[in-house]
């Protein structure tokens, strides 16, 4: 597997909205960060839009969250790509199959903010495929974010998405555990519904104290 510069994830980050790294953690590391995660009682986790269960604040109590992050590498990257760079906290995300019960994380296709940039980390703990609930982003959506017509906390209609957003710009974010994915979410993006399994990921939230 060809290794990223930090150029090249610079580059297709300012491009794409979106940079994966493969093979960041190993399967140990990912496989350790759930065992700490094990440990965390139920009622720590709140609801999160769409359903799935949060655990704000990993970061203080599990070892494994907290190196996420301060990562340097990412931080790095933060740091050249925009003012959004105050790495704050490392949230957990749990989504769980349940029979009948539409869940994922986010409450479909939506950004986060109009602001410039909002930069976010992200570490699969588990393998994602297709059915237990990828996150899904639309590259190069940046410049057609303005004219989207949003609704309730920036969320975007599935008709809008259809209408507007070319297919081939929709990426999948299927990957096996242990891959880091960087992303600016004022970019348009969702978490896919899940269908089968369990899906669990650490997300760095980087906010722009200026
Ligand atoms: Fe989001």
């Amino acid at each position: 597997m060809k290794v990223l510069t930090k150029e090249e994830i610079l580059k297709s980050l300012r491009e794409d909205g979106i940079t994966f790294i493969p093979d960041f953690w190993t399967k140990e590391k990912c496989e350790n960060a759930l065992e700490e995660l094990s440990q965390i009682p139920p009622q720590a986790f709140e609801g999160g839009q769409g359903g799935d269960k949060r655990f704000q604040h990993t970061n203080r109590y599990i070892p494994s969250a907290q190196e996420f992050l301060t990562n340097s590498f990412i931080q790095e990257i933060a740091n050249e790509y925009s003012e959004c760079n105050d790495a704050d906290r490392v949230m957990t995300t749990i989504l769980n199959h349940i029979p009948n019960k539409k869940i994922d994380s986010g409450g479909g296709w939506h950004v986060d903010s109009m602001e410039s940039h909002q930069f976010k980390a992200f570490m699969y703990l588990t393998d994602v495929n297709e059915d237990n609930g990828p996150f899904v982003f639309v590259k190069k959506s940046k410049g057609l974010v303005d004219d989207l017509p949003m609704h309730d906390n920036n969320r975007i209609t599935e008709e809008t998405i259809n209408e507007r957003i070319k297919e081939e710009d929709i990426i999948e974010c299927v990957a096996p555990a242990g891959t880091c994915i960087l992303a600016d979410t004022t970019f348009v993006h969702r978490g896919k519904q899940i269908e089968n399994g369990k899906r669990v990921v650490y997300t760095t939230y980087f906010y722009d104290r200026g």
